[in-house]
């Protein structure tokens, strides 16, 4: 009879095992996988745990200070917060190939990651969220040929590069089950229900060019969407919602005035485990009050579209 709380010590009892007075450090993202893992790991071992927030600059608004307030205040776990966003814009400079962007954020990643824990001496273990849907579809397309649909940044790379070996105690679960895991862990709802957000970040919902003015414009518009969505009682009922800015302007009119802006995307999927979803049914009056906010509130922006592609054959990212 298998329940979460069983696994939990389970889990537990195999970290103990396999890091035993060896150091750990964890990549965290903000996102719920990472959250969980570290939090497992901190309750396996304690201060063996730190942590490291790599800020690559493609965070959502406000993220990073609320991860790491989150970390260092509420579970008092050693966090470092390396703010490297200069490095990862610089090195995005003129980068709009899809697998090009994930390869760079990627490979970046590792750099700024491995400088971080040689500057805490180094450790033994390296602690990843990796999921099973992670593993397996970075792999292959399921029943196909092996095809790389996209480069998963936070899986492989690291451990033959840092010469550590990996603890990946989420490894065997899908998404429902890792939230499960973190509210047996006492996470709070608000955290164990953020919707899932890749590693390579809004790099992703910025088809084309990823500026810092184009990353502004798209923090403003997600921000109000999501704002929106809570105002709704909705956000629990979508797996994931987000902005994408567009690299086209359109002609619009504002006042006496021609306007010529980007156009805004926006994205909501219901999903069990993010291999395959629906988008969102909205209500058109929702979607219109979401719309007329963004262009009212967002300078950039004069038009506002719906993403009603399912997956498959999209994916729920654009990139
Ligand atoms: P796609 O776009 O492939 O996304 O349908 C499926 C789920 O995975 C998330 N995603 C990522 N998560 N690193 C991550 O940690 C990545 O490189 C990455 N790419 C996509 C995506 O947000 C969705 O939840």
């Amino acid at each position: 009879d298998w329940t979460m709380a069983a696994y939990k010590d389970q889990a537990i009892a195999a970290i103990r095992e396999q890091v035993g007075d060896g150091k750990v450090i964890c990549g965290l993202s903000g996102g719920v996988d990472s959250s969980v893992a570290a939090l497992l790991i901190h309750e396996a071992i304690g201060d063996q745990l730190t942590c490291i927030l790599v800020d690559h600059g493609l965070m959502r608004l406000n993220e990073a200070a609320e991860v790491a307030e989150m970390f260092r205040q509420h579970y008092n776990i050693p966090l470092v917060h390396a703010d490297a966003s200069d490095t990862f814009l610089d090195a995005l400079d003129g980068v709009s190939d899809p697998e090009l962007k994930r390869k760079t954020i990627g490979k970046l990643f590792i750099d700024v990651f491995e400088a971080e824990a040689k500057k805490l001496g180094g450790a033994d273990f390296l602690a990843q969220g990796t999921l099973y849907p992670d593993v397996i579809e970075s792999v292959s397309f399921t029943g196909g040929p092996s095809v790389t649909i996209k480069s998963h940044h936070n899986v492989g790379g690291l451990p033959e590069r840092m010469d550590m070996k990996l603890v990946e105690p989420l490894r065997e679960l899908f998404k429902d089950e890792v939230r499960e895991l973190g509210r047996e862990l006492g996470l709070p709802d608000s955290f164990i229900g953020r919707h899932p957000f890749p590693g390579p970040g809004l790099a992703l919902r910025c088809p084309g060019a990823v500026t810092r003015d184009r990353l502004d414009i798209l923090r403003q518009a997600d921000a109000i969407y999501l704002d929106e969505i809570r105002k709704a009682g909705l956000y629990d009922a979508i797996w994931q919602a987000f902005a994408v800015l567009l690299p086209v302007q359109t002609v619009g009119v504002m006042g006496d005035g021609r306007t010529y802006e980007y156009v805004c995307a926006l994205r909501a999927v219901t999903s069990v485990d993010g291999m395959t979803a629906d988008f969102y049914p909205f209500d058109m009056g929702f979607l219109g009050e979401a719309a007329t906010r963004i262009i009212n509130e967002v300078r950039g922006i004069n038009r506002v579209v719906y993403d009603v592609t399912s997956k498959p054959p999209g994916t729920i990212e654009w990139e």
